[in-house]
């Protein structure tokens, strides 16, 4: 097994305002505190995934400026490889815009910027690091031709591609056909197949419209309420490990960065997916995106014994 995991996505700097309650549309909610974090759906996920004990080959489009040479050279302090990023952007690099409330909720916009200039080509220029991944994994903050070209080529080479779904879309049949395993929340479940996710019964029903489609494992994340894993073998509920959360932002990007870099390390999924619910369950104790994603031995030592 190749414990090596690419990471094709997007990169933003999170600016994020931390109040009492989270504003409803019009209206003003002051705050007390300010914080500038590293962040992006597909960062968050390959420094998850480096912190987890992978090593990391990052593709993505991120522009040469100050938010964006700053997040270059993170990444590269990190031991993530940065052949694939392309600096060439004329747009401004990704920045986020979040809310987060004393509950640990949040509302998050993002100006994509050189996001948005990831082109299946620059994909297609690491093909040989996909190549020789254990597990390749996108999200959908960068253009869709640039994850189907990803997912083309991984499944071509026989690499597992995962997909966490976020922000969620419509994904085409010939897309979700190359996906081994699909990592949505609730609400993206929900979205993607039409069908109610309220119920804990309703999670396996939509996942499974999901699966005649060609996918091999959906794996909803439904926060406190644990994990399903749903797949040839039905549904199985794995238990959230309670902590006092304080900042959800990231944690998704956290389960799946820490989930492929397990697979990719050889672990059974179940085994897998103990260590990422561990994983996520630790970030959300912290504030920020990637300044949260905890280590592996942090992640081992809090590992709940299976039941
Ligand atoms: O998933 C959390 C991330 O979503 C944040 O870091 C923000 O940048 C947005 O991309």
């Amino acid at each position: 097994m190749n414990s090596r995991v690419v990471v094709v996505g997007s990169s933003n700097t999170d600016l994020v305002v931390r109040t009492a309650r989270l504003p409803a549309p019009g209206e003003t909610v002051t705050g007390r505190e300010f914080a500038v974090h590293a962040g992006g759906k597909g960062a968050n996920q390959a420094v998850a995934a480096a912190r987890a004990g992978a090593k990391v080959t990052f593709v993505a489009s991120i522009s040469r400026d100050e938010f964006g040479d700053a997040a270059v050279a993170r990444f590269e302090k990190a031991g993530i490889d940065t052949r694939w990023i392309v600096r060439d952007s004329a747009k401004p690099s990704g920045v986020a815009l979040i809310f987060t409330d004393r509950q640990g909720e949040n509302m998050i916009g993002v100006a994509l910027g050189s996001n948005e200039d990831l082109e299946a080509s620059h994909v297609a220029a690491a093909a040989a690091a996909i190549r020789e991944a254990g597990c390749v994994v996108a999200q959908l903050e960068v253009p869709l031709a640039a994850v189907r070209e990803a997912a083309l080529l991984a499944s071509g080479f026989g690499v597992p591609m995962l997909l966490n779904p976020a922000p969620a879309t419509r994904l085409d049949p010939e897309l979700l056909a190359c996906l081994a395993l699909l990592t949505p929340n609730r609400g993206e479940l929900a979205m993607l197949t039409g069908r109610p996710t309220r119920h804990r019964s309703d999670i396996p029903e939509a996942a499974r419209l999901l699966r005649q489609k060609g996918v091999g494992h959906v794996i909803a994340t439904c926060g406190a309420e644990g994990v399903c894993w749903c797949s040839d073998f039905g549904a199985r509920w794995f238990a959230a490990p309670r902590v006092e959360a304080v900042d959800t932002v990231g944690a998704g990007d956290c389960f799946s960065g820490a989930l492929a870099a397990a697979l990719a390390r050889g672990d059974s999924m179940s085994e897998a997916i103990r260590f990422a619910a561990t994983a996520a369950a630790i970030c959300v104790t912290r504030n920020g995106a990637q300044p949260s994603m905890p280590r592996r031995r942090e992640i081992l030592g809090r590992l709940e014994p299976a039941c």
